[in-house]
């Protein structure tokens, strides 16, 4: 009798799914908010140089999260490739996450130090210069395009209100760090950071 009055009342049995569904979400969503293994950074962690935020942007602006993941599973197929999987505490600070999920190219979560800076730099004017078969576009503005620093400082502090610790002297040195620097180097720059400090290649 009460089941049929749930069925037939489409408004009350919308509500009720809701309920149920949510408890779920819920009870594996909120206890990760007080695991301090998802909200404290790893030993060693740094916030981003100026100069590698700068180049997170540019990673951001020319869209290679659409084809690069930066999310090492814990499989054994992808530690082999990649290397240690990723962890909750890298990301942090990371605002906003860049973990994508589609891998037309390799996953990016620790290429840092794999390839030299000139490497990058032939690859990013180039992907076919380095690796012949790659479907990769060319990005060879990048090299051309330098960074003002105008508002690097401004990126600075909006992060550090978001809880990302840099400090006073960080964003008074911003501009002067970026300013004349090529976006190709920031790029490079950033990329060269990536999962550096998690590494079992250290
Ligand atoms: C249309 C998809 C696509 C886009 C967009 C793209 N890439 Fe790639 N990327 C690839 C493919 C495919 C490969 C593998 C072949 C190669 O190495 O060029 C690759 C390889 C790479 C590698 C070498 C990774 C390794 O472990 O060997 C790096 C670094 C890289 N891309 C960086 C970038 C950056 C930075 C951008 C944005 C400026 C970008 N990619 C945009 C498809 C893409």
């Amino acid at each position: 009798m009460k089941h049929e009055l749930v069925e037939k009342n489409l408004g009350l049995l919308v509500v009720l799914i809701v309920i149920a569904i949510s408890f779920g979400g819920l009870t594996q969503i909120v206890p990760l908010f007080f695991q301090q293994e998802t909200t404290q950074p790893i030993e060693g962690l740094r916030p981003y140089t100026a100069l590698e935020l700068e180049g997170r942007d540019i990673y951001i602006r020319e869209g290679c999260v659409g084809c690069h993941s930066q999310m090492v599973r814990p499989f054994r197929s992808e530690t082999e490739r990649y290397g240690h999987y990723s962890v909750a505490g890298e990301s942090v600070w990371e605002h906003p996450f860049l973990w994508g999920s589609k891998r037309t190219g390799p996953d990016l979560a620790r290429v840092g130090q794999r390839y030299s800076d000139d490497w990058h730099r032939a690859h990013l004017i180039n992907p076919r210069d380095v690796v012949p078969e790659s479907k990769m576009p060319a990005y060879p503005w990048l090299q051309r395009n330098t960074l003002t620093g105008d508002d690097t400082a401004d990126k600075l502090r909006a992060m550090q209100r978001l809880g990302v610790p840099y400090t006073d002297e960080d964003i008074a040195g911003a501009e002067e760090m970026v300013r004349g620097v090529s976006e190709m180097d920031a790029l490079i720059a950033y990329l060269q950071h990536l999962g550096t400090v998690l590494s079992d290649r250290r």
